[in-house]
């Protein structure tokens, strides 16, 4: 374990973290710069990195006094941090969607939000209501010229990535329709079949759920075009937040979830606070052949799959006539109710994603779970150029404690084919982002070789840090000051120079 550079003399030992200190970070970001400077405060950069991370998150958390009812409502600010030369500098922007217009003319809330935000004026004021407001603010992605600021449940906004300016709604070159659902979950095949692309999926839901998966060029001119598409129907409610991709799979987990759109009918709930665990529900694997791969054009397959809520997927990969896939568990759908504070909330109470594998056999419906590691962790990578395929390596975030829920404060890289770990902590007064792995090495032979860039909210001095680990032993190389502060975020990426 590495000794954190947030641990201070004051920190009491036997706690590992204090709930206003995590909930400090929910604020405002109350500026927008243009390549602003970092100040260094630990080691320097490595001047091998060159490209931008960006990454997206709600940045908007407060209007008029009122707070979301759940962060997930937040509008989706886009920070990209430049790397060059061992500097490293900052632009960020909100998403102007229409409705984040709108609502900063206003100063207050308009639009009700899917995880419960409501409009004022109470229960009559929201009922009825059923506009879906594109927040923009899940993950950032590049697709040929543009950034894609992604939001599940509608399409994403074109940005431009180098001044982060909303360019607009984009229908991918006519491939969506108007508003269509767009995965905020896209996945990069690193060249399985021969040029690399971009592997993303959208669903209709209802009784009978629909995936729309589509494969999109990212490489020389025909960058940002459509290279395939299919649509299969499966029977059931889906919510498919996440997927994960082999050379001739997409793979998807149905959770055993009810809709029941009453109460955000009526302006009680948020859509998503409708969503209900089946109890005895079953969940499945939906396994749809990908039109790059050797099963093109076929039908897809069902398999069961283990009890539990998924949201996100680590990795998958073919072995013979088995699909592996690891993904992340918990007990139940963690939901926040109509009465709860999010800034309040008990850890204790709520259950801990733990990581597992599903070993799954498409020709006999069957699959065997093993858990890889029982400690909570949530946003976990392989290196990208083995998405797809058996890694040896991942990294993810952690809480501190080994057992239980908790805040996410460490980094651990596990090694998937012994058990050892090595974890760098940001913990007492440290709370982290999504961990984004850089490899340094195109050879698969240094799988491990590379940076690990994550933003930990600085409860110390009530502000944000960029921190750059060696992602081979997790030693700290360098410490910046971000000159904004930026609530606990959602998705991010790497894009090379
Ligand atoms: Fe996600």
């Amino acid at each position: 374990m590495q000794t954190s550079y947030l641990t201070t003399s004051s920190s009491n030992k036997h706690k590992t973290f204090d709930k206003e200190d995590w909930s400090s970070a929910y604020c405002n970001v109350e500026k927008e710069l243009n390549n602003a400077e970092l100040n260094l405060s630990k080691g320097s950069i490595p001047k091998d990195l060159s490209g931008t991370f960006y990454r997206n998150g709600p940045g908007r958390l407060e209007r008029g006094g009122r707070w979301v009812h759940h962060p997930f409502d937040g509008d989706g600010m886009i920070a990209a941090f430049k790397f060059r030369n061992g500097n490293v500098s900052l632009t960020n922007r909100f998403v102007r969607t229409k409705e984040w217009e709108e609502e900063e003319k206003a100063q207050k809330f308009l639009y009700r939000g899917v995880f419960g935000t409501q409009k004022e004026g109470g229960v009559l004021a929201n009922a009825l209501d059923v506009r879906l407001k594109n927040i923009a603010n899940t993950h950032v992605v590049k697709l040929g010229k543009e950034l894609l600021a992604l939001w599940e449940a509608s399409s994403p906004y074109a940005i431009n990535p180098v001044t982060l300016e909303t360019i607009g709604i984009s229908n991918l070159k006519g491939v969506l329709k108007k508003n269509e659902a767009f995965s905020a979950h896209p996945h990069f095949d690193p060249g399985h079949h021969e040029e690399p692309r971009m592997v993303t999926f959208g669903v209709t839901t209802g009784p009978k759920s629909t995936i729309r998966l589509m494969e999109f060029s990212t490489e020389g001119k025909k960058a940002g075009s459509l290279l395939s598409d299919r649509k299969d129907s499966f029977n059931g409610f889906a919510f498919l937040h996440d997927f994960a991709i082999t050379p001739n799979w997409a793979i998807f987990l149905q959770n055993a979830l009810s809709f029941n759109p009453l109460p955000f009918l009526l302006g009680q709930k948020g859509a998503a606070q409708c969503l209900a665990s089946q109890k005895d529900g079953a969940s499945k694997f939906l396994l749809i052949p990908r039109d790059s791969g050797k099963f093109a054009g076929e039908s897809p397959k069902t398999v069961e799959a283990p009890k539990g809520f998924v949201f996100h997927h680590l990795n998958a990969w073919e072995e013979k006539e088995n699909i592996n896939i690891d993904s992340i568990y918990y007990d139940d759908f963690p939901s926040i109710g109509p009465d709860d504070d999010f800034r309040e909330i008990d850890f204790d109470l709520l259950p801990e994603g733990i990581l597992k594998r599903c070993q799954i056999n498409p020709n006999k419906n069957k699959f065997i779970a093993t858990t890889l590691s029982n400690q909570c962790c949530e946003f976990a990578m392989v290196n990208p150029l083995l998405e797809g395929k058996k890694a040896r390596f991942c990294w993810m975030a952690t809480a501190e404690k080994k057992e239980g829920n908790g805040p996410l404060q460490a980094i651990k890289k596990l090694d998937l084919f012994n058990n050892e770990e090595i974890i760098w902590s940001g913990a007492p007064r440290g709370f982290i982002g999504e961990p984004i792995f850089i490899p340094l090495n195109s050879s698969k032979d240094s799988e491990d070789q590379g940076w690990v860039i994550v933003l930990v909210w600085n409860s110390i001095r009530s502000g944000t840090d960029l921190v750059i680990l060696n992602a081979k032993d997790l030693s700290e190389q360098a410490i910046l000051e971000v000159p904004i502060s930026i609530p606990h975020g959602l998705h991010g990426s790497w894009v090379e120079e």
